[in-house]
């Protein structure tokens, strides 16, 4: 089947075999079927490029449920399965007035991916609320369970992207949420600026999702409009002498010092000084409203997708001395 659907890049693949499962037992029976040497995982497709056809069973995550677990005075416990759409999961928690996660609205891809890379934006990242995850292992076949200090959080990663990286699915997702409004995170600065911009004074957690949205639809391309997988690089941080060289050649750059031997550079700014924002090349370009963004306008390979961010890093280490790394999977 053709999994242009699968994933939000809206490439062309084809997988030799293909099955959904609904259930963990469901799971567990296509993973032991014999006749498929080779299986590979979907989950949202949110975070990935396909750059060939799939000779293997292509697994679609799909369980669904969300279940409040346990409430104290001030937190609640929340479990969804790994199916669950992120943004949908977002969107009942605030219904229920349930805060913790509005910073993270609109974020493409489902529940069960988020842990993998820790999905982050606007000043919170899933490890800040995050309790627990239960995973399936591939070669045992048993449900372990994921503390938060299980996972090794770190931007943009986690243990499942690292040591445990091919070895777990994930198949649901607890997280320690907030009945209170006092906990909201303003601190980034486009929150604040778009909360003046709507007159809020006093915001509430469906006033910052609310923020999220409009900065988000601003800048970064609806992937049912335009395919695309979000930021298709990571920010890279480099070291104390690098970055002094770097800042004493580009006085105006924009960075974030994280500490005395780290500095983040946004790869959005790499990209656009290197000219490439905005650029096409027949179906795969750099989006119009933020250069960290690849897009396909249609008909574009996952190999010419591929070739363009080859392009970009290439261009970014020849200037700039600083190396780009993709953030997206490219399978
Ligand atoms: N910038 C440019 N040109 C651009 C884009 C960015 O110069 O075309 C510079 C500007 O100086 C801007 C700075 O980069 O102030 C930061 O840009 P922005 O606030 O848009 O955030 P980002 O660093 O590009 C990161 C995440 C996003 C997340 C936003 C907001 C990564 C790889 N990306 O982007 O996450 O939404 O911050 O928190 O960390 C994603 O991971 O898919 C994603 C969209």
């Amino acid at each position: 089947i053709n999994l242009k659907p699968y994933n939000t890049f809206g490439v062309t693949a084809y997988a030799k075999y293909f099955a959904e499962v609904n259930t963990v037992d469901e799971l567990l029976q296509v993973l032991n079927d014999t006749r498929f040497q080779k299986k590979i995982i979907l989950g949202g497709g949110s975070n990935m490029l396909l750059t060939k056809d799939i000779d293997a069973l292509v697994i679609h995550i799909n369980l669904k449920g969300i279940e409040v677990v346990e409430e104290t005075e001030n937190s609640v416990f929340i479990k969804a399965k790994a199916g669950e759409n992120w943004h949908e999961f977002v969107m009942y928690c605030l219904k229920n007035n349930i805060g913790g996660i509005e910073n993270l609205s609109l974020i493409p891809g489902n529940v069960g991916t988020a842990p993998i890379q820790n999905i982050g934006a606007y000043g919170v990242e899933l490890k800040d609320v995050f309790h627990s995850c239960e995973a399936l292992n591939l070669h045992t076949g048993k449900i372990k369970n994921f503390d938060l200090k299980d996972c090794n959080f770190e931007y943009r990663s986690s243990v499942f992207k690292t040591t445990e990286k091919g070895n777990y699915i994930i198949t649901n997702v607890t997280l320690r949420l907030t009945k209170k409004d006092h906990d909201i995170n303003t601190g980034y600065g486009a929150i604040k600026e778009e909360l003046s911009k709507m007159q809020v004074t006093h915001p509430t957690i469906k006033d910052i999702s609310n923020a999220v949205i409009a900065i988000r639809q601003s800048k970064l391309p609806d992937p049912k409009e335009l395919g695309n997988s979000g930021s298709f690089f990571k920010n890279p941080v480099v070291d104390k002498t690098t970055f002094t060289r770097f800042i004493k050649k580009q006085p105006g750059a924009p960075f974030y010092k994280l500490n005395e031997n780290a500095y983040k550079i946004p790869a959005g700014w790499l990209i656009e000084q290197a000219g490439f924002k905005g650029k096409r090349f027949g179906d795969a370009g750099v989006h119009k409203q933020q250069a960290l963004v690849l897009v396909n306008y249609g008909n574009a390979t996952g190999g010419e997708i591929l070739n363009l961010s080859k392009n970009i890093q290439e261009k970014v280490q020849d200037l700039f001395g600083i190396i780009l790394e993709a953030e997206v999977n490219v399978l």
